[in-house]
């Protein structure tokens, strides 16, 4: 079933967060999902020992650059989704979880544009691919997007990417409190206390929009049938 990793070499550029926002919004449809955590800080295995853990969600923490091929294999024989949070470099097993994947999502801080890191997991996504001799589909997506102006500079930014031949997720990452706050709390989304967290309904929003770009990217690229 489809694998889709979080990718970019740049520290800090979303990747657990929004590797966490598609797991918790597919798991709340139903799917049975896991999650590869490959990040060396292991917040989404800290995560998923605070309570509110759905029971469809399995997580592999025992990640190593030998062992991610054999796991991604495996977690993708029983999962109907595999998500993969990727380390922040660029290691031989991003390169070989890269070459598993079946869509690598880059996510790029919409306001400052890590595109140095962006152009760097492009282009080990395109060696992969060669390698491989098969398409890697993947796109990059903006992340911590400013919530108040749906700012030029965004515009700007989705427009010098799409002049350069690179697919951006229609939606983005907004910053909000509800994503890191998931972290603290554990559970999803719809778990917070709306009385607490500010903007939580539009938090919620967010993060099923972009899941559903992600459905629909797959479907595009014929990795899932219509049906899901
Ligand atoms: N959309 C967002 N809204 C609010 N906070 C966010 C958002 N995205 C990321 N953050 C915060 O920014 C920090 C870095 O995000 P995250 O850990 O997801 O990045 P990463 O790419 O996985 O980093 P690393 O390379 O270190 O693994 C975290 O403290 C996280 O809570
Ligand atoms: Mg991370």
């Amino acid at each position: 079933m489809p694998t889709i990793s979080f990718a970019n070499p740049k520290g800090g550029a979303g990747k657990t967060t929004s590797a966490l926002l598609l797991a918790s919004e597919l798991t709340t449809k139903g799917a049975r999902v896991a999650i590869i955590d490959a990040d060396p800080e292991k917040w989404i295995s800290g995560w998923a020992e605070l309570p509110g853990k759905p029971d469809n969600l399995t997580i592999y923490s025992d990640v190593s650059e030998d062992s991610i091929v054999d796991l991604m294999e495996a977690a993708a024989s029983k999962a109907q989704f595999v998500i993969v949070d990727l380390e922040g470099t660029a290691s031989l097993m991003v390169a070989n979880a890269i070459g598993m994947s079946d869509l690598v999502l880059i996510p790029t801080q919409g306001a400052s544009m890590d595109a140095k890191g962006a152009a760097k997991t492009i282009k080990l996504i395109r060696n992969q691919a060669r390698m491989a001799r098969r398409k890697i589909p993947h796109s990059v997506l903006l992340t911590r997007t400013s919530a108040a102006v749906t700012s030029r500079s965004l515009r700007n930014v989705r427009d010098q990417l799409s002049n350069a031949g690179i697919k951006v997720l229609t939606s983005s990452i907004v910053e909000r409190a509800a994503y890191r706050d998931i972290f603290d709390y554990g559970g999803l989304l719809s778990d917070l206390d709306t009385s607490q967290v500010s903007n939580l309904e539009r938090a919620i929003q967010n993060a099923r929009e972009f899941a559903g770009d992600v459905i629909t990217t797959l479907q595009e690229k014929e990795v899932v049938g219509k049906e899901v």
